[in-house]
């Protein structure tokens, strides 16, 4: 039905009516690009005109009724606009960085905070987001590590998948959905040197076993949108990279929504050295399936030319016009352009109790225990006293991290407040902020983009009063770590340890008291090796938004048992980076006196923290590790199962994971590859039985036939808490 309604719009449609489809404007203002050269005239005009498709970074009901009108009641076929918006990790109600989100290996809480990001959006008059991103990344310089699901291709599947879900429910009619967007397509994460906007150089295998699995599993989550990359792979811009999204997306996996290109990336194909003007561009971006443009204005100038001189096709053309009317349909923007335009619901569906509650137990969840020595962790909420002490200590801001949307500037719950309103009245809170991070260049609040950072390493006055408290306190929380811009698009870094004078300020405090809780803000990992050395406790604390306070006093004192996993390596060292657990074994993998193995004279080459790792209150144990069966043909399938105890006296969490390897392949693999996990609640004592099924989806990779397919053979699996795991039980595939 919606198929013979585009068409018959289509019919309707003139040349200039088509292309003014595939435009999208940002709003009067550059808030997430560099500026853009059109006045707002200019675009007021041709929206009236009916010559602008969708309109990204207008943001409240109000704005988007404006916007609306113009084209409702000036252009010729009034079709509605799209408005769009980077809804990335809530909207106003902010929940954790999506990286950190995925410490909780939760897909159901993932899940929920991304419909809940929808309904506040939706509320707001906005259509779609550009979420999840579902970028591979294993570099921790890269800054937009944040905004990912890490460095797992599985996890990072149903990670996308379970976020699709949430934004989009089942009906993008509904009032309370928006449209997803899957992004960066291609390779973005696998910038050379964590570097952003850097080259991409990554094999065919590459690209398929580790790249493209989660927007694969988007695309099957029936996401309606994609987002084209600002990288070149193997130089190929990926914006006009024809085999990616004509061949693959669109031909191969069948996908039938529209892609946008990042902001200007079709002009950007000019700075790459890949066409010698934006008329080149707009051709290479057309002809490689590029349907919309996001700022760079080459489509609204050029495709009318280049259809005249046959150098794009109309039924190309009339392709992207197609998918993007078919999203508009899908929202019921036909029926009513201002369906989403409704100020009541925006006044009272937005930053609600009952979101925050769930931000508070996204936030909860998202923790992870690196380091308990002693059980210094859980504290006593009638602890004599606390010093509470660094620049994150009663930071109300940072929490909210990078990419907030509307997150109101100061208004999370910080560490303090948290602490505070756990602790029994009995107990003294000290606090002091020790040292000043950074020193704001432009007024902090104030456009993100336009923030940069420097830090402070002179003024050390502070340092004092904080040794003076900690000497006071029973136990210290040093909340030191990464500013909210400190990771984030444009935000990679060559120094992921403490910058300023943190560093000076834990040994300082480590002097006086050697009771000393980190909790880190991070929104990549970091090198914490340091601290991991001397510090007896460690809690990755990331960017937890709204609630974040009370999210992470919930776990200090007990009231939650930390069950976060990491979804990326926490490194030694910033010279192991990219570091991630699914690499290959080279033909010199052992450790020995020799120099002559790959691995590093000044280090270790394992990860201090490796992915899937992460402590409780409690202890697991594992035994019993058996198959049904020891051998299987390529359509079989073996259960392989394991009992997983708590051996502690606490309930608590555990997500049990199972990894693979295919021992010897027609190109390469991996040492290990998480194929499947399981999170459990066990009481104390308590024994579950886990089992996973080993199949085709679970042995298969692209091989050397191009094909996603299972090579008999022989193959380890591997189940434990995490990839470091060394429990394992050979199969046999024939
Ligand atoms: O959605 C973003 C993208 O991830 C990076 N460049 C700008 C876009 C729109 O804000």
């Amino acid at each position: 039905k919606i198929e013979q309604k585009v068409d018959s719009v289509l019919n309707l449609m003139n040349l200039d009516e088509k292309i003014g489809q595939m435009v999208q404007y940002s709003a009067g203002w550059d808030l997430t690009g560099p500026a853009s050269s059109k006045s707002a005239q200019d675009k007021v005009d041709k929206m009236k005109k009916g010559l602008v498709g969708s309109v990204l970074n207008v943001v409240s009901v109000k704005e988007v009724r404006e916007a609306q009108k113009l084209v409702m009641e000036n252009s010729r076929l009034k079709i509605p606009m799209i408005f769009a918006y980077d809804v990335i990790h809530g909207l106003k109600t902010i929940f954790p960085t999506p990286l950190g989100e995925s410490a909780s290996w939760d897909l159901e809480t993932i899940q929920k905070t991304a419909t809940i990001a929808a309904k506040e959006s939706a509320a707001s008059g906005l259509n779609w987001t550009f979420a999840p991103m579902v970028d591979v990344s294993r570099d921790a310089r890269w800054g937009r590590i944040m905004e990912g699901a890490g460095e797992d291709p599985y996890l990072g599947s149903l990670i996308g998948a379970a976020r699709v879900k949430g934004f989009q429910g089942d009906d993008l009619s509904n009032i309370n959905t928006i449209a997803a967007c899957a992004k960066h397509f291609a390779g973005y994460g696998f910038a050379e040197a964590g570097r952003d906007y850097n080259t991409t150089t990554v094999g065919e295998f590459e690209l398929h076993n580790m790249i493209l699995p989660p927007f694969k599993a988007a695309a099957k989550a029936g996401v309606a949108t994609f987002m084209n990359s600002f990288n070149d792979i193997d130089g190929i811009p990926a914006t006009g990279h024809r085999v990616l999204q004509r061949d693959i997306l669109k031909e191969a996996w069948g996908w039938n929504g529209f892609i946008v290109s990042d902001w200007g990336s079709i002009g950007e194909m000019r700075s790459h050295g890949y066409a010698k003007d934006k008329k080149q561009a707009a051709e290479i971006a057309l002809n490689a399936g590029s349907d919309m443009d996001m700022e760079s204005y080459a489509y609204e100038a050029h495709l009318a030319e280049l259809l005249e001189e046959n150098k794009i096709s109309l039924s190309d053309l009339e392709d992207s016009v197609r998918r993007i009317l078919r999203v508009k349909f899908q929202l019921g923007l036909f029926d009513d352009p201002y369906k989403y335009c409704d100020e009541e619901r925006e006044k009272n569906n937005i930053y609600t109790k009952e979101h925050l509650a769930i931000a508070r137990e996204a936030a909860k969840k998202s923790i992870v225990l690196l380091k308990n020595e002693g059980n210094i962790l859980p504290i006593a909420k009638d602890v004599k006293s606390i010093a509470v002490i660094g620049p994150f200590a009663d930071n109300k801001d940072t929490p909210l991290g990078n990419w907030r949307a509307k997150g109101r500037y100061n208004s999370a719950v910080s560490l303090l407040e948290g602490v505070k309103a756990k602790v029994s009245k009995n107990t003294k809170v000290y606090y002091e902020k020790g040292v000043e991070l950074t020193i704001p260049t432009v007024k902090p609040g104030s456009n993100q983009f336009l923030y940069p950072l420097e830090f402070n390493t002179k003024d050390k006055t502070g340092i004092k009063e904080a040794v003076a408290v900690a000497k006071k306190a029973e136990v210290v929380f040093l909340a030191i770590g990464e500013d909210a811009y400190q990771s984030g698009e444009g935000r990679s870094q060559v120094n992921i340890g403490f910058l300023g004078l943190q560093n000076e300020l834990l040994e300082a405090i480590y002097k006086v008291n050697k009771n000393i809780v980190l909790v880190l803000s991070n929104g990549r990992p970091m090198d914490i090796s340091r601290a991991s050395e001397i510090l007896p406790g460690i809690l990755v604390t990331w960017q937890l938004g709204s609630e974040s306070g009370n999210g992470i006093a919930d776990v200090l004192f007990g009231d939650y048992n930390p069950s976060g996993k990491l979804p990326v390596s926490f490194p030694r060292n910033v010279g192991q980076e990219p570091l991630f657990y699914n690499q290959k074994n080279t033909g010199r993998p052992y450790n020995s006196k020799h120099v002559t193995y790959s691995g590093y004279t000044d280090s270790k080459k394992s990860a201090l923290y490796p992915f899937g790792f992460g402590l409780s209150y409690t202890t697991f144990s594992y035994d019993n590790l058996k198959v049904d069966k020891e051998t299987m043909n390529v359509d079989g399938k073996i259960t392989l199962s394991v009992d997983v105890k708590n051996t502690g006296k606490v309930a608590g969490e555990e997500v049990v994971q199972l990894y693979i390897r295919d021992l010897v392949a027609s190109i390469v693999r991996p040492t290990k590859e998480l194929k499947g996990f399981e999170k459990i609640m066990l009481q104390a004592g308590e024994t579950k039985t886990v089992s996973f099924t080993i199949d085709k989806e679970v042995l298969q990779f692209y091989t050397i036939n191009r094909k996603w397919e299972v090579e008999s053979g022989e193959f380890l699996l591997f189940v434990g808490e995490n990839s470091a795991t060394k429990m394992k039980q050979k199969i046999t595939v024939e």
